[in-house]
Formats: C-alpha cells, sequence, structure tokens
C-alpha cells in the first residue's frame, strides 16, 4: 500500500446539477414532462433543495466540510428563456453563484447543460436537430461574456455520450413513438410543441442527438475557449464500466466505439475529458446482465462496485490523451457507511491510476445534497449531506466530514 499526496491544485469537489437542486426551473423542457398526465417521472421537481434562493449557505457548508470545488449547473432555460431573449438578470444569479464561490475559497466548475433545455429549443426539433448545437454555442458565448472571469473550470455538456449508451445497451428504445406514448404528446403540448418535433435529451432518437450532442460540444467548446479568461474546458461522459461475458468482446468493443471512443475522440482537442462512472456493466449475448444473486445493490439498482472507477479513468486517458478530472462517482445509500465503503474504494482506485502516471486533476462526489433524481424523483439519496423536506434543513453526513477530512489531507491510498 502507498500514500499518494496529491498536487495542492487536485480538485476535491461534490457536484449538482442546475435541475436537480434548483427548484422551479419552469422554462425547461423537463418541467413540461413532469407535469404531463402519466409522465413517467414518480413526482415532479417542484422547489427542489431551493438552491436557487439558498446557494449561499450551501457554498459555504461545502467549504466548512474541507472540500475545494463545487460543480454545479448554470441552466440554459434560464438565462434564454425565448429564443434570443438573454436574461441579464439570470446571468447576473449565476455572477453571484460565481462569487459566492470564490468568497469561499472554493473553485467553481460550470456546467453548461445538465440534460434540460429550454422548452422552445425542445419544441424546434430539440436534440435531434442539428441546428441546436448552434443555438448551445451561441448561449455558450453569451454566458461566458457575462462570467467568464469567474469561471475556474468549464464542463460543456453532461454525459453527452448518456443517449447513445442508454440505446446500445439496450436500455432504451430509438425513439419514444408520440403514439403510443400519451404522456409525451401531452408533455409536447404542454411546451408548446408539435410531438412529432419535440425532442428534448434523453426523450428522443437517441443516435441523432448523439451527433448534435457531439456537433455541440465542438462549437460550445470553441465559444467557451474564446473568452480572454484561460480556464479549462472539457465534457463529462458517463462510463459505465463494460465487462464482456466470454464470447461478447466484440459485442462490448462495438458498444464502446459507437458510445465512448467517438466521445473520446472529440475531446482529444479539450483540456480534459470528465469521468462519470457508477457501477460496472456485464454484457452478454443479449445485452446488458442483471447483478449476480446475492450482489449488493444501492437504491438505484445498480450493482454495488466502486472498483468501475479506475478502469474507466484509465480507458479515459488512453483514449482522449487529455487530463482526467473525475467529474461525477458516488452512491445512492441509506446506511451511509456504504457511502463511505464505497468512495474509499474508488479512491484508491484513483490513487493508482495516479501513481501508474496518469494525469488526474480531480475528484468530484455526486453528489453534495439529496435532490431532484430525475424519473425516481426524491427517494434516492446520493447525497453527502441530507435534506428535510419540510424545512429546507440541511445536514451534513459523516460521509461528508470523512470526505471533508480526507480533502484537506489531499492524500488518497492504493490500497493493493
Ligand atoms: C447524472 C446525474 C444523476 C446521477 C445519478 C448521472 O448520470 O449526471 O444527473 O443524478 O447520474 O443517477
Amino acid at each position: 500500500m502507498a500514500r499518494i499526496q496529491l498536487h495542492p491544485d487536485f480538485i476535491w469537489g461534490a457536484a449538482t446539477a442546475a435541475h436537480q437542486v434548483e427548484g422551479n426551473n419552469i422554462n425547461s423542457d423537463y418541467w413540461a414532462i413532469e407535469h404531463a398526465p402519466n409522465t413517467p417521472f414518480v413526482e415532479p421537481s417542484g422547489d427542489a433543495c431551493d438552491h436557487y434562493h439558498r446557494y449561499r449557505e450551501d457554498i459555504a457548508m461545502l467549504a466548512r466540510l474541507g472540500l475545494n470545488a463545487y460543480r454545479f449547473g448554470i441552466e440554459w432555460a434560464r438565462i434564454e428563456p425565448e429564443e434570443g431573449h438573454f436574461s441579464i438578470s439570470e446571468l447576473d444569479h449565476y455572477r453571484r453563484v460565481l462569487a459566492a464561490c470564490h468568497e469561499n475559497r472554493i473553485a467553481p466548475i460550470a456546467t453548461f447543460h445538465h440534460f434540460t433545455s429550454p422548452r422552445w429549443v425542445a419544441a424546434e426539433g430539440g436534440w435531434e436537430d442539428p441546428k441546436t448545437a448552434e443555438r448551445f454555442a451561441r448561449y455558450c458565448e453569451h454566458a461566458v461574456k457575462h462570467l467568464g472571469d469567474l469561471i475556474h473550470t468549464a464542463c460543456t455538456i453532461n454525459e453527452a455520450n448518456l443517449g447513445a449508451y442508454l440505446y446500445l445497451t439496450g436500455e432504451t428504445r430509438e425513439k419514444i413513438d408520440p403514439a403510443r406514448s400519451r404522456w409525451f404528446a401531452a408533455a409536447a403540448r404542454k411546451a408548446g410543441a408539435d410531438p412529432d418535433r419535440f425532442a428534448p435529451f434523453l426523450m428522443c432518437h437517441q443516435m441523432k442527438a448523439r451527433d448534435t450532442m457531439l456537433l455541440a460540444h465542438r462549437l460550445s467548446a470553441a465559444a467557451l475557449k474564446s473568452s480572454p479568461h484561460m480556464f479549462p474546458v472539457g465534457i463529462t461522459l458517463a462510463l459505465a464500466d463494460f465487462q464482456p461475458e466470454p464470447g461478447c468482446e466484440q459485442r462490448v468493443a462495438a458498444i464502446r466505439a459507437e458510445c465512448q471512443d467517438i466521445f473520446f475522440e472529440a475531446a482529444r482537442g479539450d483540456d480534459f475529458v470528465g469521468v462519470q462512472t457508477y457501477t460496472r456493466q456485464r454484457i452478454g449475448e443479449k445485452g446488458v446482465l442483471p447483478p449476480e444473486p446475492g450482489a449488493e445493490t444501492t437504491i438505484m439498482g445498480y450493482e454495488f462496485w466502486p472498483e468501475a472507477l479506475e478502469p474507466t479513468i484509465r480507458y479515459a486517458s488512453k483514449m482522449a490523451q487529455v487530463p482526467v478530472i473525475v467529474t461525477e462517482n458516488g452512491i445512492a445509500a441509506t446506511d451511509d457507511t456504504r457511502r463511505v465503503e464505497y468512495v474509499r474504494r474508488a479512491l484508491n482506485g484513483v490513487a493508482r491510476c495516479i501513481r501508474d502516471g496518469i494525469d488526474v486533476r480531480g475528484y468530484c462526489y455526486w453528489t453534495l445534497l439529496d435532490n431532484f433524481e430525475w424519473n425516481s424523483g426524491y427517494k434516492p439519496t446520493f447525497g453527502i449531506v441530507a435534506i428535510d423536506w419540510k424545512t429546507q434543513e440541511r445536514t451534513p453526513r459523516p460521509s461528508a466530514r470523512w470526505l471533508g477530512e480526507i480533502a484537506r489531507a489531499n492524500a488518497i491510498e492504493t490500497e493493493d
């Protein structure tokens, strides 16, 4: 076992996404979907963690815990609620969030797209339409003019490969058929869209969306890099550790090629690649295999497999050939001791990567606060901080203090 002392600038963060924590993201496509009859969302996002108003106390808490970075979302649907209308007051809101990070000596890592888009974008062909790539880059350009001087690191798109990944591993259909899915047609109408043109990310033709995402990354990264403030820019990717059953190696290679490798190639010109790993996925002849009987699973139903992080960092580094930041890694658990165990083992993997010379620049836990876990609502508790949903009171869990101490010591162990 070796103890690795990390670079003084190593990023120790916790991550959130605007829609999942801010509350009342009413101009977004997902808000319309959450409120459609027969929606697949078990509950709407509503006030969420009211982070839109409570960001100051949340950022101060993150700093008190001992972390030095905060990865959060800048919400396109707030900044450009109607095409071409850029809200200065919303941009000022995010300026205040960024300033609060600096006041607390927290490095702000801003994500410009995390699943949600303005309703008008989804209504105008959304992520199936290559024009959305230009629309997205234009919003990034406006945002960065207003905010660029305060940004430490920028992520263009969160898990831009997720739709393709879910489709290729057989977890979603190619396209939600508006005729068959009454909720989809209703959600489209709520968003003022023709159901045939309504295309929110993750709920549209996944392979068309993949290509739009790739283009959107390229154009938005260029827009962000045009800022005179020289912060690093990268994309973040959903990277399960694919493990082929015997005889399925080719199948896995083909899946990887289409939903990982093509994105790693796109990341080659960037300053880093964001690795987001939660578990392994065993792939058999018919697709993803469920966890083996008796295997420990998390609230999400994923296999408890913290060892997935190490191979995905190694693969990302080899393929993208740029530094790696772990922009998400975490677990939804009722027992906080399992969270500590999960992160401890995941960090052992990070330590082994660094020992072997891989340039890993940071680790962000998903997530700071229990929050709106998309379709699954508020039940899955990923947070290192619990929330009382009646009072919005925040209570750090023991795992938060444990992680904060590791961050303060800035050292991790290989344990092998
Ligand atoms: C997403 C988060 C999500 C987390 C846990 C990631 O895919 O970026 O928004 O909450 O996984 O499911």
